[in-house]
């Protein structure tokens, strides 16, 4: 125990800038030479780490073990005082939130690139979240960056690595160091929000409803487990893919219709009636059952709707809200309820600050988040039983047919319209291309050059542009801006496109194309997504001329 604090003198790496969701890059980049030991102790140098508590988690990715080890190094040397850490330095990102708010930490150093893939050949990512349980604002990462383009030196405690396999408490230097359970808390958290006596009665009673759970051996198989099997009693068939591999098993662990195919495909041979996936690190959900494919749009829109039903929201909701390109389907249900309801830029942490206000209860965005004021963070877990709790409400009050997916999708567009919704992404295209088609479509805005155009689409549909924008947001609590969240054009019978770069790539530039369009006319609700949209998302290239841009025939996914 006598190890001395060492400066360890380093030189600044470019690009060390925290993007929609930390520091993410290639494994490789982390790996070299001071590169993670910079970037944690650039953390460190833009808070005032002298005696307080973080807690430390990730989704188990390859590189994670080694990351844990350098920030209790650097964190010890820095004076952190305790460091709270999930077995096996695993957390999810929803559990590590509720554990930063639980324990009263003053924030958490979270290792993870979410759903992007895993092992020595993919990504790795840190990220920092606040003592709110969310990730950082925008002041604090651009003073993170700030530090790594002039950080000189670091500092190290070096001794004896800990062992995180073993619960309990022990010392590292002078910081007390605790290794916590990385999933009892979470579920204690569930069980105090859902109904879940309710939702056990309805699953055992109709054992024709079965449920498959997909974890993409990312981090929630754990918590699936201890949930859906251990708690809910769903045979152990219930879950698959729920061993957690430090590369996914080499998969791409995002739940959407492209990358879960292992669900899309067991659930469609098997005829399950409720099938659910989770991300890598867990903060992402896609509720999919046989024949029926919840839009994460439309999956909040229904959690709101029906909030009256879950425990937690019983003694009131308090707004509504929704990402720019999310389609507006909640913005219906916070009219017809009466609720105040706001639209964000893309990214969860401009939910936060609302939430922290009192004024938000329940909130997604389309890239498959789904969350509520109970954390910080989006909650796959959360939205899975939300869905469970709302489908064992839903059939408790139809004793004489079993209520599914479908059901409750269609009910919602008879009560208030449908929105449909599809995004388009062209990934790992040239920065360079992706800029200058954003820079045409700003020049349309800035000299209104599309308005009143008339667009037809081979299926004979005329699409009138009546408005174009570069949405910019100005946060309604701290008032702070945020620009250029993504070009909107608007048409006159209500539908848009929207195009936005996304901020969470780790090379090149990915292009995201958002197409929605709401209709009342009911013959249209049972009609396959890429069907009502076909027109418009003709319309969608040929005003952006993307093909021509990007150079590209097809998008790499479609959701
Ligand atoms: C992360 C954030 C989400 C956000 C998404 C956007 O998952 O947590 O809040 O919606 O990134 O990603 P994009 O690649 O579109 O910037
Ligand atoms: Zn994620």
């Amino acid at each position: 125990m006598s190890a001395q604090i060492k400066d360890i003198s380093t030189k600044p790496f470019d690009g060390q800038k925290p993007g929609t969701s930390g520091l993410r890059k290639r494994v490789k980049v982390f790996q070299q030479e001071h590169y993670t030991e910079n970037f944690v102790q650039a953390i460190f140098d833009s808070i005032d780490p002298k005696g307080q508590t973080f807690v430390i988690g990730g989704d188990g990715r390859y590189f994670s073990p080694e990351a844990v080890q350098t920030i209790l190094k650097i964190g010890s040397a820095n004076g952190v005082g305790k460091l709270i850490i999930g077995k096996d330095g695993i957390l999810s990102t929803p559990a590590a939130s509720n554990v930063i708010r639980k324990y009263k930490a003053y924030g958490g150093i979270l290792l993870t690139a979410s759903h992007n893939p895993g092992g020595p050949n993919n990504d790795f990512g840190i990220k920092y979240n606040v003592s709110n349980g969310g990730p950082a604002p925008e002041n604090v990462t651009d003073k993170i960056f700030q530090r790594t383009k002039e950080i000189k030196s670091y500092k190290v405690l070096e001794l004896e690595p800990v062992d995180l396999s073993k619960i309990g408490t022990s010392k590292y230097g002078p910081t007390d160091v605790e290794i916590i359970d990385s999933v009892s808390d979470y579920v204690e958290l569930l069980e105090g929000i859902f109904d879940f006596t309710l939702i056990k009665n309805f699953l055992q009673s109709t054992p024709d409803f079965r449920v498959l759970f997909d974890g993409l051996h990312g981090v929630t198989g754990p918590y699936a487990k201890a949930i859906l099997v251990d708690t809910l009693g769903l045979p152990s068939a219930a879950i698959q893919n729920c061993v957690p591999l430090p590369d996914f098993g080499g998969g791409h662990p995002d739940p959407n219709l492209t990358y879960a195919h292992t669900l899309v495909e067991a659930v469609e041979k098997n005829n399950i009636q409720f099938g659910a996936a989770s991300d890598g690190d867990g903060d992402r959900n896609m509720i999919y059952g046989k024949g029926a494919f919840v839009t994460p749009s439309d999956s909040v829109a229904i959690i709101a709707d029906w909030a009256e039903c879950i425990p937690y929201f019983q003694s009131g909701i308090k707004g509504l809200a929704r990402s720019m390109p999310t389609s507006a389907a909640i913005d219906y249900v916070a009219k017809k309820k009466g609720l105040e309801y706001f639209e964000v830029p893309t990214g969860w942490k401009f939910f936060g600050n609302l939430m922290d206000a009192g004024r938000l209860s329940i909130c997604g965005e389309e890239s498959f988040g789904t969350g509520s004021d109970h954390i910080r963070e989006k909650d796959g877990i959360w939205a899975v039983i939300a869905w469970l709790n709302i489908l064992a409400a839903a059939n408790k009050k139809s004793p004489n047919k079993v209520i599914g997916i479908n059901e409750i999708l269609l009910d919602h567009y008879e009560k208030y319209g449908r929105s449909f919704f599809s995004r388009y992404d062209y990934e790992d295209v040239s920065s360079d291309a992706a800029m200058k088609m954003v820079d045409a479509l700003n020049a349309h805005i800035a000299k209104g050059s599309l308005i009143g155009e008339k667009f037809t689409a081979s299926t004979k549909e005329t699409f009138t542009v009546s408005e174009t924008t570069n949405f910019n947001y100005t946060d309604p609590i701290d008032k702070s801006v945020s620009k250029n969240q993504g070009q909107i054009v608007r048409f006159a019978d209500g539908s848009r496109v929207v195009f936005r770069l996304s901020g969470t790539g780790s090379q090149g530039a990915t292009v995201r194309m958002y197409v929605e369009k709401y209709t009342t006319d009911k013959a249209q609700y049972g009609q396959d997504t890429a069907e009502g949209l076909k027109g418009l998302i003709e319309i969608a290239l040929t005003i952006s001329k993307l093909k021509e841009f990007l150079k590209v025939e097809k998008p790499t996914v479609i959701t």
